[in-house]
């Protein structure tokens, strides 16, 4: 048998039975080429269509606070990043944002900052009020980080639904080159562990072409979102950032991320898959390509104009255009030119 039927006979099987074991992830995601590509992402469309149809949730992103404790070596907002101006959104810029949104259609509204001592539980709590008093139709989810199980226990108690953290790499050597000492590839792991615990609708992920990646590693996530069984998985390329360490290294391809969605799709059939900012900003046709190859959620811009280029996690990072809550309108019609619409829904993961 040539390589090609090989591997397609791996991705049929993962079709059916939604497990792959670690020298079967490596064998596709090392041999895949774009004939491979096109069998994986008709399946994914397939799978997809049958648990969401047509239909792609919105979510509106609020990134409420670029202020940050850590210090990735990917990411611009670390603190030591010296060349940003750092600001806070304040309650009623925040509840402007959700007003705006819900105008528009979102029924989510996700909080995103860096990890900020200023939000303390307290703080939090009254935000998160806030918000499913005005609006208690609407799922609010946070990404703020790694917290203690005691701290996103209050979070989820005071009526927070969704909570994001990507595990940006699950092998602990890897995870250590690109985060500083003080964190760990095994705190990650268990706060996502308590988030699910707690009720939480969970969603992991991690990036695409991150420096000294493996296809060994991706295997390594891959076996652990199976494990972990997410409602949703956020995915998108690692794309390098002026002011940090990893400023020269080079940015992971849309091809790779496309391949991995597609994965994912026939791996948790009813996961929430975004087809993500990073993707976007990387190619013209990011998202749709990403839309085309499984995902089915995107997350607008919905923080105010003044702030966006302030919250710079990569270099060029898109949100203005379609990727703002004001280019609905365009991206309306990008989704319905592929045969997509975008639903006024809150959109709740089919994963239990
Ligand atoms: N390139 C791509 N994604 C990045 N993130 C942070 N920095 C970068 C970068 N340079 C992602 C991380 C984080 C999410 C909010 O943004 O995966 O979890």
């Amino acid at each position: 048998m040539n390589e090609y039927n090989t591997l397609k006979k791996l991705i049929d099987k993962l079709y059916s039975s939604h497990s792959l074991l670690r020298e079967e992830w490596t064998a596709l995601i090392a041999g895949r080429s774009p004939r491979l590509s096109e069998y994986l992402f008709c399946l994914a469309r397939k799978v997809r269509h049958q648990h969401y149809g047509r239909d792609i949730y919105i979510r509106g992103l609020i990134e409420f606070t670029n202020y940050c404790r850590n210090d990735c070596l990917y990411c611009g907002i670390r603190k030591s990043n010296p060349h940003i101006h750092r600001y806070r959104l304040s309650e009623s810029e925040i509840l402007a944002c959700c007003r705006q949104g819900y105008k528009e259609g979102f029924r989510t509204f996700v909080l995103q900052g860096g990890e900020d001592s200023f939000y303390t539980d307290t703080r939090m709590e009254s935000l998160i009020h806030a918000i499913k008093n005005r609006y208690p139709d609407c799922a609010l989810t946070l990404s703020i980080g790694e917290r203690s199980t005691d701290s996103c226990r209050h979070l989820f108690g005071a009526g927070a639904d969704r909570y994001l953290l990507r595990h940006e790499t699950y092998d602990a050597a890897h995870y250590a080159k690109l985060h500083p000492a003080s964190l760990s590839a095994a705190a990650r792991q268990k706060c996502l562990r308590d988030l699910k615990d707690i009720g939480f609708q969970t969603g992991t992920g991690f990036m695409v072409g991150s420096p000294y990646q493996t296809v060994d590693n991706l295997a390594s996530d891959m076996l652990f979102i199976q494990r972990l069984n997410p409602h949703m998985a956020g995915i998108g390329p690692f794309i390098p950032h002026h002011d940090t360490p990893f400023s020269k290294q080079k940015a992971g391809t849309l091809e790779l991320t496309l391949f991995l969605l597609g994965l994912l799709r026939l791996l948790l059939p009813r996961v929430l898959l975004p087809a993500t900012t990073a993707l976007g900003s990387i190619h013209p046709y990011g998202r749709e390509l990403g839309i085309l190859a499984g995902a089915n959620v995107i997350m607008p811009n919905l923080s105010p104009r003044h702030v966006r280029d302030s919250y710079s996690l990569y270099d060029n990072k898109l949100s203005t255009g379609a990727e703002s809550a004001e280019g609905l309108r365009l991206l309306k019609s990008q989704m319905s030119a592929i045969g997509y619409h975008i639903v006024t829904a809150r959109g709740d993961s089919l994963v239990h």
